[in-house]
């Protein structure tokens, strides 16, 4: 498809040429009334030439004007573009994520799955990395670092607190990124509102099969070809799900959400999910379950840690490995993890949440790689984290 440049003059042109519709559908109109005219006159053989005549004008006009029937997509100087090309149909907005739909339209429109299974175009699966953050993404040079080389292979989308704008030069993969956001308040509903806008928005680009949820203190801890592999071959879906017996997880059931959830079904989970496509498109599809959420489950009920890992117990366990790829190291106790920072980071400690000689299941087999991922690290962390990432997590 042709690239075109210089959308500067679009409107003008684009009234230009709505004028030029306009004159031409009322010469239409004109020259088929004389038609209608001459036809039902008794003297058409005198007049035929000129009515060809009439014909040839009428062709000449519509041929210089092309795109005239299309008057609603944008029209870019010196190229028609076509609004039932399949490529604009896979990548609405080449630019940016910038789109005006409210969360329930975006919602209906990300819920979309063709039945047809084999695509009309050569589909490489994708995996999306969505990054759910408070302000900066201080971990931002090592997420460039891990996927520089792949950029067929993955989409990045970022929920940053709305105006919010990463410090980032058009040469980064996080350029352009962001999706539109609203403001987040930890802890309500308002939390698990974005985690879904983040899956519909990255829902809306087919390519996208695996959908990774991450926040500004989150690393990777294996290279991208090795998370990649491990992600787009899985069978289940790495989302935490367990039935928790204390007050911290059976304790937040409310009785309100009767007949349809039931405290047997009620599970606990961490909020960073991985999810594949199908799964993705169930959640944002849900208006049922998480109404219930929305409405009974407050502080000190999270639904960011209560909903995902219910609703897919629910009705989808099969699907789900119930493990997360994301480690995180509460056995400080309280309600937060613990958070590494510069002193923290050597080769054994990295080393070790790659690999401690724990073993998980992955697909129908095991393996040492359970986690992907980790958190919470400071900003602290970057450099030294940086300094051993070719030799640990080679990349
Ligand atoms: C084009 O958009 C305008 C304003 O959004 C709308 O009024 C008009 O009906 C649209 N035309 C077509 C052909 O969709
Ligand atoms: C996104 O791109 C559109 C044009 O495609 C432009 O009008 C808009 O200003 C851009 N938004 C941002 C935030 O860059
Ligand atoms: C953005 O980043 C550049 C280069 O990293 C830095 O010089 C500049 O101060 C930053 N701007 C803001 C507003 O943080
Ligand atoms: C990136 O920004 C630079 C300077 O701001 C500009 O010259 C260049 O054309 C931009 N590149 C792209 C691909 O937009
Ligand atoms: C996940 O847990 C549910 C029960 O909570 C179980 O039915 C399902 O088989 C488990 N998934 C796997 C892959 O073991
Ligand atoms: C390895 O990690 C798992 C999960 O965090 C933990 O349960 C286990 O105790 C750890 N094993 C060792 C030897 O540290």
């Amino acid at each position: 498809m042709r690239r075109c440049r210089g959308d500067k003059d679009d409107s003008d042109k684009l009234v230009g040429l709505l004028r030029l519709a306009q004159i031409v559908s009322f010469l239409v109109v004109f020259v088929a009334g004389v038609v209608i005219g001459l036809t039902t006159s008794s003297h058409i053989n005198r007049h035929f030439n000129s009515h060809t005549d009439v014909y040839t004008l009428i062709n000449r006009v519509s041929n210089s004007i092309p795109g005239v029937k299309e008057e609603n997509c944008t029209i870019v100087q010196g190229c028609e573009v076509d609004c039932f090309s399949v490529e604009r149909f896979l990548n609405p907005n080449q630019k940016n994520l910038t789109h005006s739909l409210s969360d329930d339209e975006l919602f209906w429109r990300a819920s979309f799955v063709p039945i047809k299974r084999e695509h009309p175009y050569h589909r490489v699966p994708k995996v999306a990395f969505m990054f759910l953050t408070r302000g900066p993404l201080p971990m931002l040079p090592l997420w460039e670092r891990f996927f520089k080389g792949h950029e067929d292979l993955f989409s990045i989308y970022v929920h940053a607190p709305p105006g919010y704008k990463l410090n980032v030069t058009n040469s980064s993969v996080f350029y352009a990124r962001h999706i539109p956001s609203q403001a987040v308040s930890w802890g309500t509903v308002s939390l698990a509102d974005a985690e879904r806008r983040l899956l519909a928005n990255a829902l809306l680009d087919f390519s996208n099969e695996r959908f990774v949820l991450l926040s500004e203190s989150c690393i990777p801890v294996y290279n991208f070809p090795t998370v990649y592999k491990y992600l787009t071959e899985s069978d289940y879906s790495f989302v935490e799900s367990y039935d928790d017996p204390s007050r911290y997880g059976r304790g937040r059931y409310s009785r309100r959400m009767l007949p349809d959830i039931q405290l047997k079904q009620w599970r606990k989970g961490s909020q960073w999910f991985e999810l594949n496509r199908d799964l993705a498109v169930y959640i944002v599809s849900d208006t049922k379950y998480y109404n219930l959420f929305r409405k009974y489950c407050k502080p000190a009920c999270y639904p960011d840690e209560h909903y995902i890992p219910t609703f897919l117990n629910m009705f989808y366990s099969e699907l789900n490995s119930n493990r997360t790829v994301t480690w995180v190291d509460w056995s400080m106790g309280g309600p937060h993890p613990a958070t590494y920072g510069e002193a923290d980071i050597t080769d054994s400690f990295i080393q070790s949440i790659r690999n401690n000689g724990t073993l998980c299941p992955y697909n129908s087999g095991i393996t040492s790689v359970c986690y992907l991922f980790a958190r919470k690290f400071a900003p602290s962390a970057l450099e030294p984290l940086l300094k051993l990432s070719s030799t640990v997590m080679e990349f």
